[in-house]
């Protein structure tokens, strides 16, 4: 069996975080406010790798979400039809996850399963069997010698010819400016110590993993936030979040 990517120190973090995953509605965190470029940006990639038409739906397709944490991003996903497998390694985080699920959107209790597993471990189990995986806001948390086997596994974890989707944090000034200084340290949105500009990752590593891993780059795009982070939107920059679609070759 091959080890598990996902340092002790940050999972245990991710532990203390039970309980504030999810924000009121009125008061939605960073994660919620992304879900509205992530979502289409995600359900887009997959529709055109798919064949189907912008006005489709993903009905039937089998999403890995690859560190689904609370299951913000999972649950907005499976609105989308498509059958979710949610991931993370932290155990306080996917009872949150389940909690949220059962007690707030039993609708979509059919369409999304959550396991507390490593990729590596889950990889090896379902090797080619999703449409499409999907890791967002997680590969920037791991252990940067870690890095290249977690996109590796989720690269296996697809079908040949099916989509990744990696969003994560650039390694820059202005992403640690933002990030750390802004939101962990001034406005306080975000626990402190966690994030860390060494683990930023840049766009051209992850596009190299990717890479490497037997994919194509399909095309990238930046997000960006407005002052108190209450909207987000596409942005050309990558300097900051951003998000890459890749599909591995057949
Ligand atoms: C910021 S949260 C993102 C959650 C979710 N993807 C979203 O966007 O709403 C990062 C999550 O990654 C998980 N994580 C970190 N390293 C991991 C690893 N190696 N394998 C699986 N999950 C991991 C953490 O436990 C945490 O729940």
């Amino acid at each position: 069996m091959m080890s598990s990517t996902g340092e002790e120190n940050g999972i245990k973090h991710f532990n203390k975080w039970l309980g504030s995953f999810w924000w009121p509605e009125d008061r939605p965190n960073g994660l919620q406010i992304m879900n509205k470029v992530r979502v289409p940006f995600i359900k887009e990639a997959i529709l055109e790798n798919e064949n189907r038409g912008p006005n489709d739906n993903l009905q039937g397709i089998k999403i890995l979400d690859a560190g689904c944490g609370g299951g913000i991003l999972a649950e907005d996903l499976a609105r989308t039809g498509a059958q979710i497998v949610g991931i993370d390694m932290a155990e306080e985080v996917i009872k949150e996850a389940q909690t949220h699920l059962k007690l707030k959107s039993k609708e979509l209790e059919s369409s999304i399963t959550y396991k507390l597993e490593s990729i590596e471990s889950h990889q090896e189990k379902n090797n080619g069997k999703y449409d499409a995986v999907v890791s967002s806001e997680v590969i920037e948390h791991i252990d940067v010698n870690e890095v290249e086997d977690f996109v590796k596994s989720c690269v296996e974890a697809v079908k040949p010819g099916g989509a990744v989707i990696i969003t994560t944090v650039n390694k820059t000034f202005f992403a640690w400016w933002n990030l750390v200084v802004g939101a962990e340290y001034w406005s306080k949105r975000i626990p402190k110590g966690t994030h860390f500009y060494n683990r930023m990752v840049p766009a051209q590593t992850l596009i190299g993993y990717l890479e490497k891993s037997g994919c194509t780059i399909k095309y990238s795009k930046g997000f960006a936030f407005d002052f108190n982070v209450t909207r987000c939107d596409w942005s050309d920059n990558l300097d900051y979040f951003y998000a890459v679609f890749a599909v591995k070759n057949k």
